[in-house]
């Protein structure tokens, strides 16, 4: 049996900067078949290691609808992120996974779609985005909320100001500051934007919210205002993690593992679990 903390080595073929202390990385299996036949779900998370200085999860950002890469957001904050934002391109990494459940696909196809995103909440929620958008036929109507602190801190700022000439989804992108009046949209909170929210059917919709955790108690009663079921309403949440398999515990929340069950929770858990947030 192969030995489940062993991570495989893959290159990393792009990087760059998203803002001052964010980073894109994409990466691929060395061998390119396998690298195509690599399956996940948006939401899940993988766990990436560089020798000396440890291992940690990562949310992926790419969508499973455009196969053969794995891309990642990520923020240098510590001993795994400072190595790897040392690492160049062609450089060789350890990553493992994919962990954890996912966003409910199945459950999600053919409905109304609310994803709200706050900072770094674009690491998880870009691969949700982007997969509806590339099965666009297969949902119903889609609003994507996007804010940002300032200009600067927006994370994909051009990726996300394509997404939003398309005529196919709604997305509405705020930033709480702009200093240097160039922002050409709305100046405010990302909660300002649901005014820009109509003709949702709330019984058929999912709303999925990530950012900072400020932000998950006004978003959710946003969505709770429009009438979208709690059980409807996903969110990600971050624990510590060690092993992303359900072995070390260290994410446990009483009887709930948040590398297995989660890290995607609906409002209904969360209140139904004590600490979940
Ligand atoms: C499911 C999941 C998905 C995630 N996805 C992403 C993602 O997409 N992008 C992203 O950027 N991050 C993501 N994270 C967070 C990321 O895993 C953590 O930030 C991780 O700790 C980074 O590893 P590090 O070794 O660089 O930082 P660490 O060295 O672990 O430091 C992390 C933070 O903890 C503090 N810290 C470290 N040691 C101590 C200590 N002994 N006492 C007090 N504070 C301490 C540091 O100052 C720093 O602020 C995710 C986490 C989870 C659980
Ligand atoms: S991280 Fe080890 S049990 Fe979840």
């Amino acid at each position: 049996m192969t030995n489940p903390f062993l991570p495989e080595e893959m290159r990393l073929v792009r990087r760059y900067d998203l803002t001052s202390d964010v980073r894109f990385f994409q990466v691929r299996p060395v061998d390119m078949d396998r690298a195509l036949s690599l399956r996940y779900k948006p939401g899940q998370f993988m766990m990436i290691s560089l020798a000396g200085a440890g291992e940690a999860p990562f949310s992926i950002s790419s969508t499973p609808s455009r196969p053969g890469m794995l891309e990642f957001c990520i923020r240098k904050v510590g001993r795994v992120t400072t190595e790897l934002f040392k690492r160049k391109e062609n450089s060789l990494i350890g990553v493992r996974g994919p962990y954890g459940n996912g966003f409910p696909l199945e459950k999600m196809i053919g409905k109304d779609n609310l994803i709200v995103v706050g900072g770094l909440g674009a690491a998880p929620l870009r691969s949700l985005l982007l997969y509806i958008l590339d099965n666009r036929d297969k949902f119903g109507k889609f609003y994507f909320l996007h804010g940002a602190k300032t200009p600067e801190e927006m994370l994909f700022r051009k990726e996300f100001f394509e997404i939003k000439e398309r005529d196919d989804l709604n997305c509405h992108l705020t930033v709480d500051v702009d200093e240097k009046g160039q922002w050409p949209f709305h100046v405010g909170l990302v909660t300002d934007l649901f005014s820009k929210v109509e003709e949702l059917d709330p019984e058929n919709t999912y709303a999925t919210v990530c950012g900072p955790p400020a932000m998950y108690k006004f978003v959710i009663a946003e969505f709770l205002k429009l009438g979208i079921p709690k059980h409807q309403v996903l969110m990600t949440l971050e624990r510590r993690m060690h092993c992303g398999i359900g072995k070390c515990g260290h994410c446990a929340i009483g009887p709930i593992y948040t590398c297995l069950d989660g890290p995607v929770f609906s409002y209904w858990d969360v209140l139904h679990m004590k600490d979940l947030i």
